[in-house]
């Protein structure tokens, strides 16, 4: 059985860190109505969803992913790049102790969930503006004695390591190579995103299925063709707000 801790949209969303994109308006009654289509595929998948109460003074608090990292044996606390962010992992953290052992990432680490990409027994973690080496260090101390090996990737012109590669299917990694050195992924199978849609790489894989955002047509072709299977979410006002697919989760065994 699978868990997937999600938060309504905050109604002050608008107000949300940019980084790479220009502010463009977002509708919170459309966010939050899309956010409840991506909640139902998570649950059509078999989720149980935890939803957590809006935070209204927290403008990214929909981007659960962030706060925490979550393995088999443990969570770890993230402590957000973002200073406007670090407020949202308390009660995120108050819910994952239902579930998990909780570890913390403590000043002056910082870390960001997106930064960190989970490929069998090895976290992968992007190295640019919101997890610095001693987050890195950190979050070694905390899994090593699991057996998760934490390699740091080196990126750049995007948010978060999960903006530029995520997993598509075991060994398989979709990729924006113009965003993150992909030598680190030696001997996995690389699907590059369409030339046309460099934002395509965060895709949430469940499963064997994989949630991808509809905005990607050319990208989620490449996928089908080699025989992964998608299902398509509208997640248009949340990438307004610099949030993908995997942000807005947090998905681990119960
Ligand atoms: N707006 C998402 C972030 O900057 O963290």
């Amino acid at each position: 059985m699978l868990a997937a801790i999600t938060r309504e949209v905050s109604p002050s969303i608008a107000k949300c860190e940019l980084t790479h994109l220009v502010r463009e308006a977002i509708d919170v009654r459309n966010a939050r109505l899309q956010h409840r289509q991506y909640e139902r595929c998570l649950a059509d998948l078999g989720c149980r969803i935890h939803r957590l109460p809006v935070e209204a003074s927290l403008p990214d608090s929909v981007f659960v992913e962030d706060t925490a990292v979550v393995v088999n044996e443990l969570a770890v606390i993230m402590r957000p790049g973002a200073e406007s962010r670090r407020a949202e992992a308390a009660s995120v953290a108050e819910a994952l102790a239902g579930y998990r052992q909780l570890y913390h990432i403590e000043s002056p680490g910082t870390m960001d969930g997106g930064d960190v990409l989970r490929v069998g027994k090895v976290l992968y973690v992007g190295l640019l503006s919101r997890s610095n080496p001693a987050g890195i260090e950190q979050l070694r101390s905390y899994v090593s004695a699991y057996d998760y090996g934490v390699e740091m990737v080196e990126m750049e012109g995007c948010l978060h390591l999960k903006s530029a590669v995520t997993q598509v299917r075991r060994g398989t990694l979709l990729v924006n190579r113009a965003w993150v050195d992909v030598s680190a992924f030696e001997g996995m199978e690389l699907v590059d995103v369409a030339p046309s849609e460099s934002m395509g790489a965060n895709a949430l894989l469940i499963g064997e299925t994989v949630v991808y955002p509809k905005a990607y047509p050319e990208t989620r072709r490449r996928l089908e063709e080699r025989g992964i299977e998608v299902v398509v979410v509208d997640v248009s006002e949340m990438a307004k707000a610099e949030g993908g697919v995997t942000c807005c989760s947090l998905i681990f065994d119960v």
